[in-house]
């Protein structure tokens, strides 16, 4: 009979703080959210704010937060690797990478409706075009790594594509903290959390080129793999 493999590594308090830290991270932005949305209902805001931009920035508060566990996830790290093990860490990574996906994609969508109904077009202010080029490359790099079976796309090539996501974070960032409202309310909280994850994620990137050059030196002159 075979025995279940286990999710963590064996450190359950390790693990329990890791998720202790992702719910604050989710309840941080979702908390200024509801007091904003609860602003704009007292206020008697129009229906468009109400059901369309609302739920357009809820979307895109969670999407972000979920990518950027992405790069957590994704990346391989001593650090997570020491709670998770690789195979639970990319399961996750799987299945959060879709679902923030969905929810940014419906952002983008939500906000250009909301466009079209307040303007009658669509608008390109520099950040809103940011982030449209944002969700283009998000776009590719997912679905390159969801479909590669049925666009028969080798290892190799989805891999690559999938590197996209890698711009994609900070031209969210720099978009979000310019147009966003949750970012520019409050005590600025968002903003810092979100300035606390490119921070996370710059350390996992100066990382991750780390360990390439690394590889590179290791890996033997005549060896023909070459990761990306
Ligand atoms: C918000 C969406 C996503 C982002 C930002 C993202 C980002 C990343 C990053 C940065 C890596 C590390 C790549 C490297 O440096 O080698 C990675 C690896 C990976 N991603 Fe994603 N990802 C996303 C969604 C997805 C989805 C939806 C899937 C599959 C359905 C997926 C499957 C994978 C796999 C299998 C790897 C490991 C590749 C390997 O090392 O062999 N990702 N992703
Ligand atoms: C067609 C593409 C997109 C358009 C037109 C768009 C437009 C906008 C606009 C107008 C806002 C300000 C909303 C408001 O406060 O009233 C906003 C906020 C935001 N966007 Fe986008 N966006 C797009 C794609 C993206 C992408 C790809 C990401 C992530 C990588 C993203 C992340 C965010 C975040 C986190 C906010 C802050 C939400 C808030 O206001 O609290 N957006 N976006």
């Amino acid at each position: 009979m075979s025995v279940p493999k286990k999710s963590t590594t064996g450190k359950p308090f390790a693990a329990v703080v890791v998720y202790t830290i992702a719910l604050v991270m989710l309840a941080l932005p979702v908390y200024e959210w509801m007091s904003n949305a609860w602003w704009f209902y007292q206020d008697g805001s129009d229906r468009v704010m109400m059901f369309i931009n609302l739920p357009a920035r809820l979307f895109a508060l969670v999407g972000f937060l979920l990518m950027f566990f992405q790069f957590v996830l994704g990346i391989r790290n001593p650090v997570v690797e020491q709670v998770f093990n690789r195979a639970t860490n990319l399961k996750r990574h799987r299945t959060l990478g879709k679902i923030s996906f969905v929810l940014i994609m419906l952002h983008g969508l939500l906000i250009m409706t909301q466009d079209m109904i307040f303007a009658g077009r669509l608008l390109f202010d520099v950040y809103r075009v940011l982030g449209m080029l944002a969700l283009l490359l998000l776009t590719a790099g997912v679905v390159a790594a969801w479909f590669y079976k049925p666009l028969k796309l080798s290892r190799t090539v989805w891999r690559r594509i999938h590197l996209t996501g890698y711009i994609v974070f900070p031209l969210g960032f720099i978009h979000s903290t310019n147009l966003g409202t949750e970012p520019a309310t409050g005590r600025y909280t968002v903003y810092y959390l979100f300035s606390l994850w490119l921070v996370v994620y710059s350390i996992l990137v100066v990382w991750k080129l780390y360990s390439v050059v690394r590889g590179a030196r290791h890996r033997p002159c005549n060896s023909s793999e070459h990761g990306v």
